[in-house]
């Protein structure tokens, strides 16, 4: 009888995970200048140095480094040389810009994933790519976005072919732990929400629709089951929503947004403004008396917030403190977002749109009364 238990409890187990998901492993991007863009996450976001790829390590048509801060790892990687991945890596920045090309998983199995993913009506776009100690395959996913799936020994390099940099530290006054999400902007919504609950197994999480002056938006949360992987999808729902922007600016969909989680928001946006970051500018009016009655008691103190330009939303289980960067590259696509999360506060900080908005609004009705 115990036997039924527990292949009941790992048949389940599978049904909620059937990839074998254990966590976002890394987001690459392809960009024009490696080196510029390294030097850009150690200074401006405190990551360390981890890893490097290119010819003389033996990866054909690549320069690349990895770098990172907890578990996040962000892989920066320029075309070299000529072949048919430099090609690729030219072909996408022209057509793109600089930007996400894949949101990598660790997983248990990657060949599973695989093959499960495709049995599930995913495309295979790589793989099966099969080593001693490393093994991965990717599907393609929004627009020219793909998902790779691996998995490596324990103590093993990031990948075959990538040597570990010494001698590179954190900054220590910038806290990041983890992803909490990547945001995807596409074209129809509902497509993606249907692949990443059939490929995926993720659940449906939460919609909102926003519509304010500037930016009408409609948006369905999925995640996995466990809550660790959480993947916005928005579509525009007005022609001058900044959907529609990045839509045309990045000639498709794309990664819009990656969500950094901080145990400590104040002293993480408080370093990275010193090392000469760019934020959102949020007016004043945001900190009126309507954040007061908004946002209740907090452990936080406000006038910090406040000098900070930190936004805050309350949810039903907790409150989230947020902030977002400028978008970082030549065209106004991706941009970054600091997240710390209080008590359970589950949501994305929808409440913030809708605050900024009027905000605005009382700015510029103070301006036409002045
Ligand atoms: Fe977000």
């Amino acid at each position: 009888m115990a036997t039924t238990f527990f292949e009941t409890h790992a048949d389940r187990r599978a049904q909620a995970n059937p990839l074998g998901i254990k966590g976002i492993d890394h987001i690459e991007f392809i960009v024009d200048d490696a080196d510029q863009w390294r030097d850009y996450f150690v200074n401006r976001f405190g990551m360390a140095c981890r890893f490097y790829a290119d010819e003389a390590t033996g990866v054909r048509g690549r320069r690349v480094h990895v770098v990172g801060q907890g578990r996040i790892n962000f892989v920066v990687a320029e075309p070299r040389g000529s072949g048919p991945e430099a090609d690729f890596l030219r072909w996408h920045l022209d057509q793109h810009g600089n930007g996400v090309r894949d949101v990598a998983f660790r997983v248990k199995d990657a060949r599973h994933a695989l093959e499960e993913a495709a049995r599930r009506g995913a495309r295979i776009v790589r793989g099966p790519d099969s080593h001693e100690t490393f093994n991965a395959g990717s599907i393609a996913a929004y627009g020219d976005t793909i998902h790779t799936f691996l998995e490596r020994k324990p103590h093993t390099d990031f990948a075959p072919g990538y040597k570990p940099v010494p001698g590179s530290f954190e900054d220590g006054d910038i806290h990041f732990a983890m992803i909490d999400h990547v945001v995807a902007n596409v074209e129809h919504m509902e497509e993606w929400v249907k692949y990443y609950e059939q490929v995926f197994g993720f659940d449906l999480f939460m919609h909102f629709d926003i519509n304010t002056g500037r930016s009408a938006l409609m948006s369905k949360v999925v995640s996995s089951t466990d809550g660790w992987v959480k993947l916005p999808i928005n579509e525009p729902s007005s022609q001058n929503s900044q959907i529609q922007e990045f839509l045309d600016r990045y000639q498709g969909p794309g990664v819009q947004h990656i969500a950094l989680l901080t145990p400590d928001i104040v002293t993480t946006v408080a370093e990275m403004r010193r090392m000469g970051q760019e934020f959102l500018d949020v007016p004043e009016s945001y900190y009126d008396a309507e954040f007061d009655q908004r946002v209740g008691e907090i452990d936080e103190d406000k006038a910090e917030l406040r000098r900070l330009k930190i936004l805050v939303d309350r949810d039903h289980d907790g409150y989230l403190l947020q902030l977002f960067t400028k978008c970082v590259f030549a065209r106004p696509t991706l941009f970054f977002e600091v997240i710390q999360r209080r008590g359970r506060a589950l949501g994305f900080g929808e409440g913030n749109f809708r605050a900024l908005f009027e905000a605005i609004e009382r700015e510029q009705a103070r301006r036409g009364s002045l």
